[in-house]
């Protein structure tokens, strides 16, 4: 596979992001453009039912002058930690808020316990008795909906998937017992369910599917146990094709759910890959060249413990050399060209490796390597401190402000 032409990352963003590293003594940044998470929000907004609720994921990308950015454009936030909470409330004090994620803390169920519009999304029957004394502590009613974990699908397109994430939610046997202990609770309020059993799906027909299948196993579930049906979180799980599988088809989703009736609950979707994934590049320096008889190595300042993405899914990241011109060292600039190379970073184990068998024309040590699609789970999903090198720095295009927060 050929690398990307140079000409796909954005003369501005990379400008920004050049401009920062020198700023910052960095070897490597995260750069977001706020632009192409707007648009993807507003994508969304023209091509679902106008029932439907949009809340961000914020584990895809929590870094908080973009959740800031597109707070006023979303409906809420999905949040997984305190932190994320208290990004979400800086930016917003109204926000919609719904919890998800197993092992909640005490603490954190506390802080969700004082947001009068919070949802917790309910991982197992501990769970419901820790949110039943809080709410008791506090003298106040939490509402939730149950994580439901079904131990498969049945899509109306003849087709069933399983699910693959089952230990997530309540299980089949605990959810009788969550619903009766839940609806008996003074202090809980029992509004509906939360799904999310896709994960980069990029086929609308199945998405459309799943959620038609989330809805109605909703509305039957909460008739029979004779539940007041006010929400259904249907999850995020949204593709995107990282330039290489084509994009997932939003006007198709969208075209099937106008189909349907408009439900008498409130529908929540909460992305977060589909919008930040392609709004964010991981820019760092080429700092070694190592060179053997039938393959050679571009050595990166960043790695692994900044954008882990390229090793823990079966995902290829393309990428782009961004040629640097001026040479002030003594001795010979190290130079491939027209050669495979494997593009890998500086940690001490083999895993450390971005990208294999890639050709390229040219490439230096003080060039820098940029990968796109970088936004959602790049900074948030690697483990930074192994080794104890520096963080990757972060920052927006458009405006100032900098920072490895
Ligand atoms: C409960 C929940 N909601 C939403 C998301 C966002 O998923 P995605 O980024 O695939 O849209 C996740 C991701 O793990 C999740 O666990």
């Amino acid at each position: 596979m050929p690398l990307l032409d140079p000409a796909a990352m954005a003369p501005d963003l990379r400008a920004k992001a050049e401009k920062i590293q020198s700023w910052q003594h960095s070897a490597a940044t995260f750069i977001y453009d706020p632009s192409v998470a707007l648009a993807r929000i507003q994508l969304m907004r023209t091509a679902l039912p106008p029932w439907i609720r949009i809340h961000y994921a914020m584990k895809a990308n929590s870094f908080p002058s973009l959740v800031e950015v597109i707070s006023p454009k979303v409906d809420g936030f999905d949040v997984a930690s305190e932190s994320e909470l208290e990004t979400a409330r800086r930016v917003s004090a109204t926000a919609s808020i719904s919890a998800s994620g197993p092992g909640k803390s005490d603490a954190f169920i506390e802080c969700l316990s004082r947001i009068s519009n919070s949802i917790v999304n309910v991982d197992s029957v501990t769970e419901l008795h820790r949110l039943r004394k809080v709410a008791e502590n506090h003298g106040r009613q939490q509402k939730v909906a149950l994580r439901v974990s079904p131990p498969y699908v049945q899509l109306d397109i003849g087709d069933e998937f399983e699910n693959d994430g089952q230990r997530f939610g309540l299980f089949s046997d605990d959810l009788h017992h969550a619903i009766t202990y839940a609806r008996a609770s003074s202090f809980l309020e029992l509004v509906g369910f939360h799904f999310h059993l896709l994960s980069n799906n990029l086929d609308a027909a199945r998405h459309a599917s799943y959620i038609r299948w989330c809805l109605s196993w909703s509305r039957s579930t909460a008739q029979r146990a004779g539940i007041d049906l006010r929400y259904v979180n249907v999850g995020g799980g949204i593709g995107v094709g990282f330039g290489i599988e084509s994009e997932f088809d939003l006007e198709r989703l969208g075209n099937e759910l106008k189909g349907l009736e408009t439900p008498d609950f409130e529908v929540v979707i909460e992305p977060g890959r589909y919008l930040t994934a392609d709004c964010g590049w991981y820019i760092s320096d080429v700092v070694d060249l190592k060179v053997r008889e039938h393959e050679s190595f571009v050595v990166l300042a960043g790695g692994i413990h900044h954008f882990q993405l390229p090793t823990s899914w079966d995902i290829v990241h393309n990428a782009v050399v961004l040629p640097r011109e001026g040479w002030s060292e003594t001795y010979p600039r190290p130079t491939v060209e027209n050669q495979l190379v494997t593009i890998i970073g500086k940690l001490c184990t083999t895993e450390d490796t971005l990208l294999r068998d890639v050709a390229v024309t040219r490439v230096r040590v003080g060039d820098a390597i940029a990968f796109p699609y970088a936004g959602a789970y790049g900074w948030e999903f690697a483990m930074q401190n192994f080794l104890g090198h520096p963080h990757a720095k972060r920052a927006l295009l458009r405006s100032n402000d900098i920072g490895d927060d």
